[in-house]
């Protein structure tokens, strides 16, 4: 790329708040710069009815962010505020503009939101044979972790599982509960995990139902964040498990087991029979009883308070617990071993 070109873009780039009137030109930018790298047909039409960019402004409109040039939208990126835990994306570049700083642009305010909410573990999902976007996301001190398979299959009607409550059924009186015992599971899986704000984003957007699966004493056992549908992060005819946890412990297979089937006892019930999309969080390597892998990523991820410390320890105690942080652009390598054995140790910067 001529170093004139890229200097002239860069100077012209500004990033601010993804403004409302501008998530047609951005949502439409995020089809097609995904669709345009996996080389699809018709890239604008990539992701189907899925919606990532107006479903995650409305979550959290301050932690939208929008590149500009010449007063064009030309990209846009996303953070999202999990208590202890930040991640971000999805980042997109017109593809016209890639490789001219752009997207570098897109992570200042990113990482500046990680500093202002302190999370503690950041991460994102990208692709694994890229080395552009391995190099993008290094800058910022994220490594490479492991491989995380997103499933996918067809729903068969399932027998409904008890102790299953899902959160929209709720009382406005009875949510604060909820929150509280879904707070103190994601804390069990990892210090200061909440996922509060994906649960009420959920709800107040309708983009779907968060499972919660009552255990035999007052605690949750478990706890799923479900996108069904056109609109939300699932599409027309899936049901997209977005986040599931259960509570660690000798039983916990069990447990997610009987989350897995509540999940699927929610996709029939919302007439999302046709296909079910399911991210199965786990050990590095560890895919589900059920389903099929159908699009592995790699998950990047640091510890942001202390990166240079103690990098290895908070993602050890992670990576053998049950979170899941889900994503899912088409990845066309069948490709899940996990490599972590070979990047999970970098050097202090
Ligand atoms: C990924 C994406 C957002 C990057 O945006 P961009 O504006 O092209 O990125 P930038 O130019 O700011 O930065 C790319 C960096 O990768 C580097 N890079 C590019 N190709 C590389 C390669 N083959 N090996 C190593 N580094 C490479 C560039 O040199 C640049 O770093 P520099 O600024 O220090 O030179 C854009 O390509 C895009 O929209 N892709 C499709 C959607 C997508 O994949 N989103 C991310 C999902 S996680």
């Amino acid at each position: 790329m001529p170093s004139r070109k890229r200097t002239s873009v860069a100077a012209s780039v500004s990033v601010g708040p993804l403004a409302e009137p501008d998530l047609d030109r951005a949502d439409e930018i995020f089809r097609v710069a995904f669709g345009t790298f996996l080389g699809v047909p018709e890239p604008e039409t990539f992701f189907g009815t899925a919606d990532y960019v107006r479903t995650r402004w409305a979550a959290d409109p301050h932690a939208a962010f929008a590149a500009t040039v010449e007063g064009e939208v030309v990209g846009s990126n996303f953070a999202a505020d999990w208590g202890s835990v930040g991640y971000f994306g999805p980042l997109t570049v017109r593809p016209d503009l890639w490789d001219q700083g752009i997207g570098r642009h897109l992570m200042e305010p990113i990482m500046a939101c990680f500093d202002t909410w302190e999370n503690r573990h950041l991460g994102l999902f990208t692709f694994s044979h890229s080395p552009k976007h391995l190099e993008l996301y290094r800058r910022y001190g994220f490594w490479p972790r492991f491989l995380t398979a997103i499933m996918k299959k067809q729903v068969a009607v399932s027998a409904a599982v008890p102790g299953r409550v899902l959160y929209g059924e709720l009382t406005a009186a009875e949510r604060p509960e909820a929150l509280t015992l879904s707070r103190a599971l994601t804390e069990s899986v990892y210090d200061g995990l909440s996922m509060d704000r994906e649960i009420m984003a959920t709800q107040a957007q309708g983009l779907g139902e968060t499972i919660l699966l009552e255990g035999s004493d007052s605690d949750l056992e478990g706890l799923a964040v479900c996108h069904c549908g056109a609109g939300s992060e699932a599409g027309e005819d899936v049901c997209f498990v977005k986040f599931g946890a259960v509570r660690p412990g000798p039983d916990a297979a069990d447990r997610f087991e009987r989350l897995l089937t509540a999940c699927e006892q929610l996709a029939t019930e919302k007439g999302l029979g046709a296909t079910g999309r399911r991210s199965e969080p786990g050990p590095p390597g560890c895919l589900p009883a059920h389903g099929r892998p159908r699009f592995p990523y790699l998950a990047a991820r640091r510890d942001h308070a202390q990166a240079k410390r103690a990098w290895i320890q908070p993602l050890g105690r992670l990576r053998n617990r049950r979170l899941a942080l889900s994503d899912h652009h088409a990845l066309p390598t069948g490709c899940h071993r996990p490599i972590d054995h070979t990047l999970s140790a970098p050097s202090p910067r």
